[in-house]
């Protein structure tokens, strides 16, 4: 709340999609956090563009970003904040801007190296180092296979130092049925680890349904 305003004050989550595959990931969580009513302050690392615009079909236009974010999202964009990956002026490259955390989805190998070692080379690996220097919940949905041993190493040093490592690594079970429900399932995941109520995916409730209708499974 601002004291002389008594406006509440924006605390948005810091939304980094970096050239991995899979922007499908970062629809699905960014969807979930608007529809939870979360500010929200994106960022699209240059590589990002390019697997937005190979899985997409179009890209993010830093001119024109609230016109292209709401067509991708198709949400209301009014509490999205956009900035540009070469910003390094932006709100999200100092610790003294409020934020409640960050998720990168996808999350390249670059940016976690880049995170890990503190490289700072564009705002979402600056923004990632700042979150983390402050203490503020850091989710990364790696993508990328097989792992050499430095991705590796990255990632194990990311968690000892709190960052939530999440292998864009869908189940298959909670009933999912297509590929929506495996991307939904992931990116309810990845709000469920910053306490986000959604409704993305259903939660195990300890029965084995498909195997207790199945006499051969007994
Ligand atoms: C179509 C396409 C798909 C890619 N998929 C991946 C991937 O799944 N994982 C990954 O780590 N890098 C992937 N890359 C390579 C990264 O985009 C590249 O390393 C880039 O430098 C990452 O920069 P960024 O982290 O700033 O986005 C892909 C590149 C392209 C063009």
């Amino acid at each position: 709340m601002n004291e002389f305003t008594g406006v509440p004050a924006r605390i948005p989550w810091v939304v980094g999609v970096t050239g991995a595959s899979g922007v499908a990931y970062a629809t699905s969580v960014l969807r979930g956090l608007l529809d939870a009513g979360e500010s929200v302050d994106l960022v699209v690392s240059k590589a990002g563009r390019l697997t937005m615009l190979d899985e997409l079909g179009f890209s993010i236009r830093d001119r024109n970003w609230r016109e292209d974010v709401a067509a991708w999202l198709e949400r209301d964009v009014s509490d999205v904040a956009y900035w540009s990956a070469t910003d390094f002026a932006a709100g999200p490259s100092s610790g003294s801007y409020r934020m409640r955390g960050m998720i990168v989805v996808p999350a390249t190998t670059a940016v976690v190296a880049g995170i890990a070692t503190g490289m700072s080379k564009d705002l979402i690996q600056r923004a990632g180092d700042v979150v983390l220097k402050e203490g503020l919940k850091l989710v990364l949905v790696v993508r990328e296979a097989p792992l050499r041993a430095a991705a590796l190493e990255h990632m194990s040093s990311l968690a000892r130092e709190g960052a939530v490592v999440m292998p864009a690594s869908p189940a298959f079970y909670a009933g999912v049925k297509d590929v929506q429900d495996l991307v939904d399932f992931l990116a309810g995941r990845v709000l469920d680890q910053c306490g986000i109520e959604h409704d993305l995916y259903r939660r195990w409730q300890g029965n084995l349904r498909d195997a207790e209708s199945d006499p051969e499974a007994s």
